[in-house]
């Protein structure tokens, strides 16, 4: 009895705490810094990029690429800048790559409608191939070629913050496997091995590592549900990408730190591994064996999430299940 009505408080508690339990809580990742003058979260990114990929980057994060939406927030993150990086520009969210001469935001509006400063000449579109928008230091904006690459910001509102509170993190698309204990999503763009790689490692996970028959038997499934409506095409290789790989030519390795040996799942399909060395990256077959494809092979894959610091807490309040 006791512990039916402690199951009741839990999940209305659950239920409520969604996301405004998340917000109060003013966390999205680690790698953001909370900024709470302007309610943003806020990651520098120092890894210069193009403008196309720095847009991306953000919105695998779960942000999106920055612009000031008015002078506080520029100076706030301005000087966050200033106090933390050297670098004089970053590449913010304002192009005008749809009509020329008509600078817009990210998401449509127009730049007189945000911050809205620009040096003295400015934009002058130099060459004619200056259409992405540059922050400087001294808060004004200038036009740069697009393909260029420049440090950039990403940002996250506290408003916008969404929590899976069953995977314990910001990203609704992961899917809480019970039986398994983990979180996984399923993506249905085609992409590289490495490719896929750098995807999962952005949504604060990793190409799955098969540990267990059940969790083969589990991912079969999701495969099977995931690519039921795909056209066939010759991207689908029968097999998606998961999280082993011999790239750096010293045995079968999986990713985060084991032996393929130790991961406690080694089922290759039949005849394989093939490629003799020229296939040195993971997949699964739809059938859930394991292949080796070429790391430039554009397969679906399928990202796996640790339940951190959540799994512990189910483990206590569901003790007694
Ligand atoms: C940041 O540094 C630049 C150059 O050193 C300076 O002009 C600017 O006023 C500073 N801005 C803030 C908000 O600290």
């Amino acid at each position: 009895m006791v512990s039916k009505v402690f199951l009741v408080i839990l999940i209305v508690n659950l239920v409520t705490d969604c996301s405004y339990g998340q917000r109060d809580k003013k966390f999205f990742r680690k790698d953001y810094k909370y900024i709470d003058s302007v309610q943003g979260f806020y990651k520098i990114h120092t890894l210069h990029k193009t403008w196309f990929e720095a847009k991306r980057v953000c919105a695998l994060e779960g942000a999106s690429l920055f612009y000031p939406e008015n002078d506080d927030e520029a100076q706030a993150v301005i000087s966050y800048w200033n106090d933390t990086q050297p670098f004089s520009w970053v590449y913010v969210g304002i192009s005008d790559l749809l009509v020329k001469g008509v600078f817009e935001t990210i998401n449509g509006n127009p730049v007189s409608d945000v911050y809205n400063y620009w040096a003295a000449g400015e934009p002058n579109d130099a060459g004619g191939v200056e259409d992405c928008v540059i922050l400087k230091r001294d808060g004004t904006y200038n036009d740069f070629s697009c393909d260029r690459k420049t440090p950039f910001i990403c940002k996250k509102s506290l408003l916008s913050l969404e929590w899976n509170q069953a995977c314990n993190i910001p990203n609704l698309d992961y899917i809480y496997n019970e039986e398994v204990g983990r979180c996984y999503k399923f993506h249905l763009t085609p992409m590289s091995w490495t490719d896929a790689y750098s995807v999962c490692s952005a949504e604060q996970s990793y190409l799955t590592v098969i540990n267990t028959q059940s969790e083969a038997d589990y991912l079969v499934k999701l495969t099977e549900l995931k690519t039921r409506n795909q056209a066939p095409g010759d991207y689908l290789s029968g097999a998606v990408h998961i999280g082993f790989h011999n790239r750096l030519n010293d045995g079968w390795q999986a990713v985060r730190g084991t032996t393929l040996d130790d991961t406690g799942y080694v089922c290759w399909g039949q005849n394989q591994p093939d490629g003799e060395g020229r296939e040195q990256c993971g997949s699964m077959f739809y059938n859930g064996l394991l292949n080796d494809v070429s790391c430039d092979t554009r397969c679906f894959f399928i990202c796996e999430h640790e339940v951190d610091t959540l799994e512990t807490l189910y483990d206590d309040r569901f003790g007694d299940r």
